[in-house]
């Protein structure tokens, strides 16, 4: 399998939805060459019944039908009610008399009252599916002794100390024969080198914390933002995400939009002089939420949007030694006696580029269809009236460009292919926006502008084509987008195993079509 590389089908090219019909016609492809392992899931599902055999298999992580030792720990853990010491193996032990900082998380928990299934009193909503959303009020551990040492995992690689240059602290592993992660998993894989670091701050709001999203872009990018002689300041970027729910309820994820912070640190990782962590919170929603109704993958999911007031990590102040020499050469224990006044040198940055220049490289670097600007939408119509251009803005439900949404299939889709770029670049201004949002908008000018857009909003997401004074010319629902585009599962299979070159991505050149037509049909509007 790892041999076949049919050009053109990527990730970068096709949606989930398509991802998942790929990877559902491999898998079947490889069950019925091993009708052993198919004999011994019916052999599973008979003793343990599909509620079992769901629980079961969200703990058997390899699928080999056997739990492990390892694979055990979580429900070990849960019954005996002892965490073993986690494995150092894989975490280098950081030096006993090394410098620790305090970091304390501050958390206000959802508002329930701005998910969208609260206006009918979540009706249907079975209370067990939000058990754990209900009962998370308060950060797991609200302060946290860490060693300045653990956090050299934000450090540059060697090779990459460019200001501003971004390189992945966890790369994402997300690519076409994976798809995407099952949703069925309870517990955290165990997190391995660079992952560490940031699956235990993440423990600090809640226990279950995935470093790895189910969905791309996963990981953790990062760049520096500041040099200085010894320090660095990095800017960072991280997708993970938690899972609220233990057996017997069904699992329930919870998406925050994005972690974002940046660390202050010396260049040898020994000394941190500042952290933070944070979920944006100047949107109207940030969350993204997904609970199953079922024991099996293909249950039925329902999803919702929320906002999330506060959600932060902060270093109390700069690492300190825990163990210093006074001057006679006496070592003073400083966690013990009167508390010690450390003085902190001043530091004096060499070069550095602003917070906003340092989150919108992170941002390109998860998302590609970002190259071309998105503005804000009163801003992008002004824009289109002095220079002349259409407006191609896309109406959703939640956000673009963060992991609290409906619209990736779109983003990893079109909205990354070079001609689609390249074509939006030189004939469109581009917006998108939340519904929520152009429902809030005031002022009359605006409000005039936003409900020509909402007028033809069907949800989810929906992409037009305007004129400057608002006017739309076209549009086109992404659902409908999908489904013309969505191949055929014959098509799939014999793009894939006749190794075919010649490989044409409908959904580009079905988008390359729409924007087209939006042009064609605004000339009569343009040419007065
Ligand atoms: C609720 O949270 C507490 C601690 O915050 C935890 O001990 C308990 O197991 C949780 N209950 C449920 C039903 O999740
Ligand atoms: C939210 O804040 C960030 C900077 O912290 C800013 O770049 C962004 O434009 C803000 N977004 C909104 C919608 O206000
Ligand atoms: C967009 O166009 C400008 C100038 O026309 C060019 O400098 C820039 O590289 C283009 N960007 C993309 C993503 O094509
Ligand atoms: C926008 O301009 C076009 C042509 O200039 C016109 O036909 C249309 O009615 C205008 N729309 C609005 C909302 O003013």
């Amino acid at each position: 399998l790892a041999s076949i590389s049919p050009k053109g089908l990527g990730p970068a090219h096709m949606g989930t939805a398509q991802q998942h019909k790929i990877k559902t016609q491999i898998s079947a492809h490889f069950l019925s060459l091993d009708n052993c392992i198919l004999k011994n899931m019916e052999t599973a599902l008979k003793s343990l019944g599909n509620e079992g055999l769901f629980l079961f298999s969200s703990l058997d992580t390899n699928n080999d039908l056997y739990i492990s030792p390892e694979e055990f720990k979580p429900i070990a853990e849960k019954l005996t009610g002892i965490a073993p010491v986690s494995g150092t193996d894989e975490e280098e032990v950081p030096d006993p008399n090394g410098e620790t900082l305090s970091i304390l998380a501050k958390f206000q928990p959802l508002l329930m009252e701005t998910m969208t299934k609260s206006k009918d009193g979540f009706l249907g909503v079975s209370h067990l599916s939000l058990s754990g959303l209900r009962n998370w009020t308060a950060p797991a551990s609200p302060v946290s002794v860490m060693f300045a040492q653990q956090f050299k995992a934000f450090l540059p690689p060697k090779h990459k100390v460019e200001l501003a240059d971004p390189w992945w602290i966890i790369p994402s592993e997300l690519n076409i024969f994976t798809g995407y992660l099952p949703n069925n998993r309870f517990y955290p894989p165990a997190p391995r080198g660079k992952e560490v670091i940031i699956h235990k701050l993440l423990s600090m709001f809640h226990p279950r914390p995935f470093v790895k999203t189910r969905f791309a872009p996963q990981g953790a990018v990062a760049c520096i933002q500041a040099v200085a002689d010894f320090y660095y300041r990095i800017a960072f970027r991280i997708h993970a995400e938690f899972q609220l729910n233990e057996p017997p309820d069904f699992p329930f994820w919870f998406s925050p939009a994005q972690f974002t912070g940046y660390i202050v640190l010396s260049k040898d990782s020994s000394h941190v002089r500042e952290f933070k962590l944070f979920v944006p919170n100047n949107r109207s929603l940030n969350v993204d939420m997904e609970w199953l109704y079922g024991a099996l993958e293909s249950s039925n999911m329902e999803v919702d949007i929320g906002y999330l007031p506060q959600m932060e990590l902060e270093s109390l102040g700069p690492s300190v030694p825990s163990i210093i020499h006074d001057e006679n050469g006496n070592v003073i224990d400083s966690r013990e006696g009167d508390p010690i006044q450390f003085v902190f040198e001043e530091i004096a940055w060499q070069r550095e580029i602003n917070w906003e220049e340092a989150v919108r490289k992170l941002e390109i670097a998860m998302y590609p269809f970002k190259k071309v600007s998105y503005l804000p939408f009163t801003r992008a119509f002004e824009r289109a009236k002095s220079e002349s251009k259409l407006v191609h803005s896309i109406l959703l439900w939640g956000a673009l460009d963060d992991q609290s949404c409906s619209g990736r299939t779109l983003r990893e889709t079109v909205l990354e292919s070079s001609p689609i770029l390249a074509f939006l670049n030189e004939s469109f201004i581009s917006t998108w926006s939340l519904v929520k949002e152009l429902e809030d908008l005031q002022d009359e000018f605006n409000s005039r502008l936003a409900d020509l857009h909402l007028e033809k909003y069907n949800f989810p997401v929906e992409i037009m084509i305007c004129l400057p004074n608002g006017t739309v010319v076209h549009h086109i629902n992404a659902n409908y987008f999908l489904d013309i585009t969505s191949m055929k599962p014959e098509e799939v299979e014999s793009s894939i195993f006749s190794f075919s070159t010649s490989f044409e991505d409908p959904s580009t050149a079905t988008y390359l079509q729409f924007l087209k037509e939006g042009l064609q049909k605004a000339k009569p509007f343009l040419q007065t």
